[in-house]
């Protein structure tokens, strides 16, 4: 079955190409594949409440059932145990460990955690765990959430429980999923949860949310011995639509945006505000001491790239000026999220990250691509995702094989799961899954992967 199915396209490396040190695995986050979301005593995340309103999602969908990995965790990680998966990253869902988000911690929802965890390294799977994958507690959010300063405090205690509650086996963390992503739709565009909408809900966010970044980075390095931590970062190439200077001046500023805006004040740079205006305003966020509060060493980086963005200048864009031009109007082969299939653009960005100073190791922590997938006579031929994901390696070992410092490669995703506000459509996994029997089936691409990983 692999062979032919490798041999459509000209992809002929190995893992043993990459090193033995390299890593490799998969990426998933709790709301998008636990379901049970009023399971025993977990609270209320902004997910939950976000999705009662049906308007919000792709057919009024929501994460209630998602994949039941709370139930079936065993099976999933058996699965990724028989495809030579070795590497799990998963998030935490804070609601799930502290109902209300400061105060009483569940222990039904610590000893789930415990049992995957365990479960996890008696496979000898190492779990990678990230703290904050976009599902604040409800309850945090009615006193402002990510815009209220009070996060810091929330967010370091949180961090420090989860760190002396599982750091004794779990030694690889990430501190926040995508911050770009979840303040700029969840706080300024409204798209996803809380829904909340402009500059003045975005700046404190974006503010707090670099120094719980840092915070959660230094909390954990405190309470968990021989940690290795991380932090995750959405990034694309960025193109100017044209030659014109106005359309390079828009591509600059949205590279400030969707690029800088995070990794730039950990490492001690400032916020991009020189090449946008518009986040100089952040200063009325900023408290003394903050400038270096926002700075911390991670032991790596992990940068999550799908595609790369056109940008084009737009006077009808306030504070941006600059505005994407879509895809499907460039005529250029596209995923089903209307992404441009763009394999050059995850070597841009490893060459970007490994042009900052002060960047230990850099991995890829998300990687992937969402096609149509039909189940013919029990199998999915997913051709389209595999030759995607192929295509990406490559330009993950060209940026290798040029010297570029670049540590490991988790695709985005093991089981289709809950997309967010495209609901169940957009199919990212290397395993279907079928929501209504919960029944997994590896697809091609899952096929290829498993052959992949085996040791040499
Ligand atoms: C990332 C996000 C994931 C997943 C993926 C595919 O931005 O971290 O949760 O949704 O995109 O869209």
């Amino acid at each position: 079955m692999t062979k032919p199915l490798a041999s459509l396209t000209d992809f002929d490396l190995h893992k043993r190409d990459f090193g033995p040190e390299f890593i490799w695995g998969v990426s998933t986050a709790a709301y998008q594949i636990e379901g049970a979301h009023d399971s025993n005593d977990k609270g209320e995340s902004i997910w939950d409440r976000f999705t009662l309103n049906t308007k919000n999602i792709h057919l009024g969908q929501n994460g209630q059932k998602a994949c039941d990995f709370y139930n079936r965790y065993k099976e999933d990680i058996l699965l990724m145990r028989s495809m030579n998966i070795r590497h799990f990253r998963f998030s935490l869902s804070w609601s799930r460990i502290m109902p209300d988000g400061q105060g009483t911690l569940s222990t039904a929802g610590i000893d789930f955690y415990n049992r995957v965890i365990d479960f996890c390294l008696a496979c000898g799977i190492t779990p990678w765990v990230t703290l904050y994958h976009w599902d604040l507690p409800q309850a945090l959010e009615e006193k402002g959430g990510w815009t209220n300063r009070d996060i810091l405090n929330w967010f370091e205690t949180y961090a420090i429980h989860c760190g002396q509650l599982f750091g004794d086996r779990v030694k690889h963390w990430m501190v926040l999923n995508e911050p770009m992503v979840f303040t700029g739709a969840g706080y300024f565009l409204g798209a996803h949860a809380p829904g909340k909408k402009g500059l003045s809900n975005f700046l404190p966010s974006v503010h707090h949310a670099t120094l719980c970044q840092a915070l959660g980075g230094r909390a954990l390095r405190k309470v968990v011995e021989n940690a290795c931590i991380g932090t995750t970062f959405s990034c694309s190439q960025i193109s100017p639509y044209s030659s014109r200077k106005r359309d390079i001046k828009a591509a600059k500023k949205a590279d400030a945006l969707l690029n800088r805006l995070f990794i730039e004040p950990s490492l001690g740079l400032g916020y991009p505000s020189k090449d946008l205006k518009v986040l100089k305003r952040l200063a009325k966020y900023q408290k003394p001491g903050d400038e270096k509060n926002m700075v911390f060493d991670f032991d790596f980086i992990g940068i999550q790239n799908y595609t790369r963005e056109v940008i084009k200048y737009s006077f009808t864009v306030p504070y941006l000026r600059s505005k994407l031009v879509h895809a499907t109007k460039r005529k250029v082969p596209t995923t089903l999220m209307d992404w441009e299939v763009y394999p050059k653009s995850i070597h841009t960005m490893i060459s970007k990250y490994n042009a900052y100073e002060g960047i230990n190791k850099l991995i890829i922590t998300e990687n992937g691509a969402a096609f149509e997938d039909k189940v013919v006579h029990g199998e999915v031929d997913d051709r389209l995702r595999l030759s995607y994901l192929q295509a990406y390696i490559k330009e993950v070992y060209r940026a290798k094989k040029e010297g570029l410092r670049l540590d490991g490669y988790f695709v985005w995703t093991f089981t289709d799961n809950f997309e967010w506000a495209e609901g169940y459509r957009p199919r990212f996994g290397l395993v279907y899954n079928d929501f209504d029997t919960q029944k997994r089936i590896v697809k091609s691409s899952g096929k290829w992967y498993k052959e992949f990983l085996v040791d040499p």
